[in-house]
């Protein structure tokens, strides 16, 4: 796919298609306003008639306009122009795309970049328009051997920017997006793989692709012996039931002078949950191969790192591992003793993400990070709490979680704050150990994220909980891609890297 931004009126555009706004009701945007008096009134002619009312995502493909030049014409119902937020707006690009790329336009030039959209310049309109375009394109097919494609696929697209001098700020809007796309593709890509084929090897691979793509990324594998040297029994224990190799895969991104300390990423590598011994109900079991989302969100945001080139240091972190039963499985009961040295009573073998992330959270220490935040789909309790939309966040640094937060505000990958006082540590108690893996009733997101907060005492830690957001189920079953979208724009503005005037 290609991407451009240009700034010229749209009369004189000779183009597949051209895209402009209509509001609700049966109101022109500017842009319609001077294709309409050009045409003499042919599209408030067809207005009066009531062809469009303008709601939000009505779709109206014209052809043959008197006097254009373009062949076609999609008008674009954008609902009330004092309504139009960010979340409209780049719902009305997406339906855009899917209506473009099924009805023949191979390519469009689009001026809905220039609608107002409250509080966000023309750098925000055409990244979001760009990576709204990839993710509405993006699908798995290639493990289907009956190919699916449109006849006519949408191949270019070129959004439109009010001025000449703001050309400079569309065309950094759109190799930030095209680099971020990146990123989510890679996630989308190996979260969507069976885990028959993503296991913790596949991950591993994964890795060296990115060493071998870019020369500043470097790769270390942890395997089963190397982590038993280094007492990291909490994580082998969740994948002693499985036939698959344990294996942590280290990223290093080097943008920085040696002696910058490194941002640490940490993802939640379990390529399928069953639960273990505590195994899981059949209903949707599948989808537990996606509980590796947060090690493919990890390994999508270092993607876009190496495509954007930033000036910092980060290493990420694929904690991968399979939790499965069998005869070598850890079991409820067992007390088992981590990397840190603290020991945890198994109270449920289905609540592995912890145990294989403390252990990964405490091997970072040794680069001495900046800060760590690590990413998991490590509660069924964060999707009771905040559904699909957003990603719960906890943390014990509120400057690192208002960073967070910031991001995911600019980037529309919406994260939520969940507190994590120390009354909900009570919750871990165990008569045994210095405290369980299984935080009782109530505050299930918390009570995880309390465990967690036992192993990330030496330095700035955040938690990204991405249970309900990683992916999609049901008919539209899918990886989302996130949170690759709010971490590279997290790293975006730890870089200082310009995205406006
Ligand atoms: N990977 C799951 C969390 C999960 C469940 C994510 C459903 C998305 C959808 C995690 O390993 C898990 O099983 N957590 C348990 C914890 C419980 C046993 C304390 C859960 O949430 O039920
Ligand atoms: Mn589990
Ligand atoms: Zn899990």
């Amino acid at each position: 796919m290609e991407f451009n931004v240009k700034s010229g009126s749209p009369e004189k555009q000779r183009s597949a298609c051209i895209v402009v706004g209509v509001f609700e009701p049966r109101r022109l945007s500017a842009i319609a306003e001077q294709l309409d008096e050009i045409s003499e009134g042919y599209i408030s002619n067809l207005l009066r008639r009531g062809d469009l009312e303008g709601k939000s995502g009505q779709m109206l493909l014209l052809h043959h306009v008197p006097n254009i030049l373009s062949e076609r014409v999609l008008l674009v119902g954008c609902g009330k122009e004092r309504e139009l937020d960010e979340r409209q707006y780049r719902q009305i690009i997406s339906k855009t795309i899917s209506t473009l790329n099924e009805t023949g336009s191979m390519e469009a030039v689009c001026f809905l970049s220039e609608l107002h959209v409250k509080g966000r310049d023309t750098y925000w309109k055409v990244r979001q328009a760009v990576e709204a375009t990839q993710d509405c394109l993006y699908n798995f097919h290639g493990l289907k051997t009956r190919k699916v494609e449109a006849r006519r696929p949408l191949r270019k697209m070129v959004f439109n920017v009010p001025t000449r001098r703001e050309l400079p700020l569309g065309e950094r809007a759109i190799s930030h997006a095209l680099a971020v796309s990146e990123g989510i593709t890679t996630c989308k890509n190996v979260a969507n793989m069976p885990p028959n084929i993503c296991n913790p090897a596949y991950l591993a691979e994964q890795a060296k692709i990115l060493e071998h793509d870019y020369d500043n990324v470097s790769t270390e594998i942890v395997g089963e012996k190397e982590m038993e040297a280094l007492g990291m029994s909490s994580y082998l224990a969740v994948g002693r039931g499985s036939r698959n190799e344990s294996i942590m895969s280290v990223i290093k991104y080097n943008g920085a002078a040696a002696d910058v300390n490194p941002i640490v990423l940490v993802g939640k590598g379990v390529t399928f949950d069953s639960g273990g011994i505590s195994l899981k109900p059949g209903e949707a079991m599948d989808e537990m191969k996606y509980d590796m989302g947060g090690a493919a969100g990890v390994l999508g945001a270092m993607h876009a790192l190496a495509e954007l080139q930033l000036p910092i240091n980060v290493i990420g972190v694929l904690a991968g591992c399979e939790n499965m039963p069998g005869g070598d499985a850890y079991r409820p009961g067992d007390i088992l003793t981590t990397m840190s040295g603290q020991t945890v009573e198994v109270l449920n073998t289905d609540a592995e993400g912890r145990l294989v992330l403390c252990d990964a959270l405490t091997y970072v220490e040794r680069f001495d990070p900046e800060l760590v935040i690590d990413v998991a789909t490590l509660t069924g309790a964060c999707v009771v709490a905040l559904g699909k939309h957003a990603s719960g966040l906890l943390s014990t640094h509120n400057p690192l979680a208002h960073e967070l937060l910031n991001a995911s505000e600019q980037s529309g990958d919406r994260a939520w704050r969940l507190p994590l006082w120390e009354e909900y540590q009570e919750q871990l108690e165990s008569p045994f150990a210095d405290f369980t893996n299984l935080g009782g009733k109530g505050a299930g997101t918390i009570t995880a994220a309390c465990f967690l907060a036992r192993f990330t005492k030496k330095y700035h830690w955040a938690h990204l909980d991405i249970a309900g957001t990683a992916w999609r189920g049901g008919k539209e079953k899918g990886s989302t891609g996130r949170p690759v979208s709010l971490l590279t724009q997290f790293l975006l503005n730890r870089a200082g890297a310009e995205q406006s005037e």
